[in-house]
Order: structure tokens, then C-alpha cells, then sequence
């Protein structure tokens, strides 16, 4: 019986800790994502831009085609990926700019939960929703309307799954997970914006300064032992920082 990953954004960060750590406990890891890894052996990777909404399904099917659900155990759809966004306030933003980082943070996991939903109905594996979500989600940062808007969505996505999904028959489990600060390329980009067009920037060099940001490794193995203690359920939103 084979135990599954599906992950969005598994080529770095966060995404690529997750990767590893389902896979070292014996995952088939498939990562979605616009780059790919040049050496790895662990994890299955598939070139998709999560802006593109078009091109989600076919690279879902493709995985799926590979899948038996017969011979499947537990089968998770990790929604990583995520994307700040310009770093700016609304009124200096275009519409493309806004709506892409919805796109990506938002209306990609809704499209990509409603397929795996749908692929996966009538399978007798365990089933598993993770969204990773963010403490933007309830607290308000000036020049991250996007990414607070779409964390703040995700997490209702959260709820309404679970709503759902909680009066089937073996339906799917879901959570939204807040990370806490991780020492990623998303934590460097923060840090590298002008206070002009980020006001709160000093708090988040002074946590890099301080050594207070969580590796991508330590979070995964937090996250591992989580869903494997069976805590991922219920529509919950778990933050990192308060466990
Ligand atoms: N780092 C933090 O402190 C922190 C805090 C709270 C929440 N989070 C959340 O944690 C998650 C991971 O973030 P991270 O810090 O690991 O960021 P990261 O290092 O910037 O990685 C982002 C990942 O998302 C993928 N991605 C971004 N845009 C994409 C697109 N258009 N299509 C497909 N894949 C895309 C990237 O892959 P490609 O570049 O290969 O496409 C990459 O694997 C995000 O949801 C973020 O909001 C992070």
C-alpha cells in the first residue's frame, strides 16, 4: 500500500522541507510547482504556473493517472505554495498584480481541493487537506492586502470543507496550518523591501537579526508529527507558534 504527498511549491522553502519529511517516512511525494529541482530522487515534480488556472487540472490528472486507489493507504493534497505578492499599498497596485497573488494564494488551493475532492471520492484511503496558511490571515500588515486577504480566505476554505466534508462517509479531513517565521526566499524578500513601501520592515530584520526564524526543516518535522498524530482534523487552524 502506498502512502501519498501532493504538494504545491515542494521545489523550495517551506514546500521542499515538506517534500523531504513525508518522504523520509515513507511518502510517494509529488510536487506541483513553477521550477524544478536539478537533483532529487524523493520527490515527483511537475512544472505548473498556479496563476494559470487551465493548466491545474491536466497536471492533476496526470498525477492521478499514476495513482491506484486501490493500493493507496493515505493520500494529502499539502497546499504550500504561496506568494506575497508586490509589497505595496492598494492605491500603488495594478489589477494584475492583485489578482495574480489571489490566483496563486487562493483560487489555485479552491480549484486544486475541488478536484482532489472530486478524484478522490469513493477511495477507502484516509484523505487529507493541509493548507498552509499564514498569521496574516488575522493580523492586518499595511502593503500585504493581497497576501492577508487570500491567507484570510484560505482559512475559510478551511471551514467550509470541512462543513462538507464532515457528514460523508470517509470524507475528506482538512486543516489550515500558520507556520510561524520561516528562514525562507519569502522571509528575504520581506526583509530586503524599502520601509517606504513596508512599514513594518525593521520587525522582520529584527527577527532574522535575533535568530527567531524557524528552519524550513524544523517546521516540516513539526508538521509531520502533527498529521501523524492525527491533530490535522476538524477544520482546525493551527499556528506553529502556539502549540
Ligand atoms: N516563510 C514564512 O515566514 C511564512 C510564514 C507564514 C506562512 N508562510 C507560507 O508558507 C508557504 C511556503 O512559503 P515559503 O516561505 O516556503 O516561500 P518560498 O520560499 O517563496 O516558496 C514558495 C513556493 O511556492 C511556489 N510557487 C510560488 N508561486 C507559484 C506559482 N505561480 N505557481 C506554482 N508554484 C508557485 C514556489 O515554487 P516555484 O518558484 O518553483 O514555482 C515555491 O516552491 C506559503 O504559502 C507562505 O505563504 C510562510
Amino acid at each position: 500500500m502506498e502512502k501519498i504527498v501532493i504538494i504545491t511549491g515542494g521545489s523550495k522553502g517551506l514546500g521542499l522541507g515538506l517534500a523531504n519529511e513525508y518522504h523520509k517516512n515513507g511518502y510517494r511525494v509529488f510536487s506541483i510547482a513553477r521550477t524544478k529541482l536539478k537533483k532529487t530522487y524523493s520527490i515527483e515534480q511537475f512544472t505548473c504556473d498556479l496563476s494559470a488556472p487551465e493548466t491545474i487540472e491536466s497536471t492533476l490528472l496526470e498525477i492521478f493517472k499514476q495513482l491506484n486507489a486501490e493500493q493507496t493507504e493515505i493520500i494529502t493534497l499539502i497546499n504550500n505554495a504561496g506568494d506575497l505578492g508586490e509589497i505595496n499599498s492598494l492605491d500603488q497596485l495594478n489589477a494584475t498584480a492583485i489578482s495574480y497573488t489571489i490566483q496563486v494564494n487562493l483560487a489555485a488551493p479552491l480549484v486544486l481541493s475541488s478536484l482532489f475532492i472530486k478524484f478522490t471520492k469513493g477511495w477507502a484511503a484516509k484523505k487529507k487537506i493541509i493548507n498552509i496558511s499564514s498569521g496574516a490571515a488575522v493580523n492586518p500588515y499595511g502593503s500585504w492586502a493581497m497576501y492577508c486577504a487570500s491567507k484570510a480566505g484560505l482559512d475559510m476554505v478551511t471551514k467550509v470543507i470541512y462543513k462538507e466534508q464532515k457528514s460523508i462517509k470517509n470524507g475528506v479531513k482538512v486543516v489550515s496550518i500558520y507556520p510561524g517565521i520561516v528562514d525562507t526566499n519569502m522571509q528575504t524578500k520581506i526583509r530586503n523591501t524599502s520601509k517606504d513601501q513596508f512599514k513594518s520592515v525593521n520587525r522582520f530584520i529584527n527577527f532574522f537579526e535575533k535568530g527567531e526564524l524557524f528552519t524550513p526543516e524544523k517546521v516540516a518535522e513539526i508538521i509531520y508529527n502533527l498529521d501523524r498524530s492525527g491533530a490535522l482534523k476538524k477544520g482546525k487552524i493551527i499556528d506553529i507558534r502556539k502549540l
